[in-house]
C-alpha cells in the first residue's frame, strides 16, 4: 500500500521533457503577501481580475488570516487567502477557519500544489486552535470539488443562483 502510493508520488513530481530530460519538482508553501499574490491571481485564467488589491485586503484585514504562496522548484505556481470564520450568533468563537481563494497556475496544475497549500493551511489552523476548515464552490469548479470529496470535505449547504452551474456549495471538514 504505502509502496504503491509513493510511486504515484514520485510520477507527479517528476517532469519528463521533449528531449527525454527529468526534473525533479520541489513544491514549498510560505506565507507571503498581498502583493505576491494578486501577481500570482494575475495568472489564473478562471478568476476574475477586477478586483482591487484594497478589495482583497478588505475581506480579511480586521480579522486573523492566512496568505500563502505554494513555490515550484522556486517559481510562485499558487496562492491561497483564508481567514477566520464569522462568530457564532450567540458571539462565541466558531472556531472554524475559512478558505476563501485559492487557485494554481494552469502549467503548475495536477503536481499536487493545491494539496501541499491545503495541508499547510491545516497544519497553521490546528496550531491556532481552528477545529474545522470551511470553503465554499461551485458546481464550476470542477477540479477543487474532486479535491474536496476526495479529502473528506462534507457538504453542509448549497445556495441557488440563476445558472445552475454556478450554485455555490458549500463544505467543511474538521482537523
Ligand atoms: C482547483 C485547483 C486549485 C487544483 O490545483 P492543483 O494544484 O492542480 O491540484 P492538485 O494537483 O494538488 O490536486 C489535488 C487533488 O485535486 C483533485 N484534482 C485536481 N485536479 C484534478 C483533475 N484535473 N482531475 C481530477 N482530479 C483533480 C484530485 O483529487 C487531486 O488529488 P490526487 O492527485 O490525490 O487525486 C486548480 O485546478 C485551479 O486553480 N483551478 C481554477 C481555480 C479554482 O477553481 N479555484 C478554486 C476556487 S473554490
Amino acid at each position: 500500500m504505502a509502496g504503491s502510493t509513493g510511486k504515484l508520488n514520485i510520477q507527479k513530481n517528476v517532469i519528463f521533457t521533449s528531449r527525454c530530460n527529468i526534473f525533479f519538482m520541489k513544491i514549498a508553501v510560505k506565507q507571503s503577501t498581498i502583493e505576491e499574490i494578486l501577481r500570482v491571481n494575475s495568472k489564473i485564467p478562471e478568476f476574475d481580475k477586477s478586483e482591487t488589491q484594497s478589495e482583497f485586503e478588505e475581506r480579511y484585514k480586521k480579522k486573523k488570516h492566512l496568505l500563502i504562496i505554494a513555490y515550484v522548484n522556486g517559481k510562485p505556481a499558487g496562492y491561497l487567502i483564508g481567514y477566520d470564520n464569522e462568530q457564532t450568533p450567540n458571539g462565541a468563537k466558531s472556531q472554524t477557519f475559512y478558505c476563501w481563494m485559492t487557485g494554481v497556475i494552469p502549467k503548475f496544475r495536477n503536481r499536487g500544489v493545491l494539496k501541499k497549500m491545503m495541508d499547510f493551511q491545516d497544519k497553521w489552523a490546528k496550531n491556532n486552535n481552528y477545529r474545522k476548515i470551511r470553503i465554499k464552490t461551485r458546481n464550476t469548479r470542477r477540479e477543487m470539488l474532486l479535491y474536496l470529496v476526495k479529502y473528506g470535505f462534507l457538504i453542509i449547504n448549497a445556495e441557488s443562483i440563476d445558472k445552475v452551474k454556478e450554485n455555490r456549495i458549500l463544505l467543511e471538514k474538521e482537523i
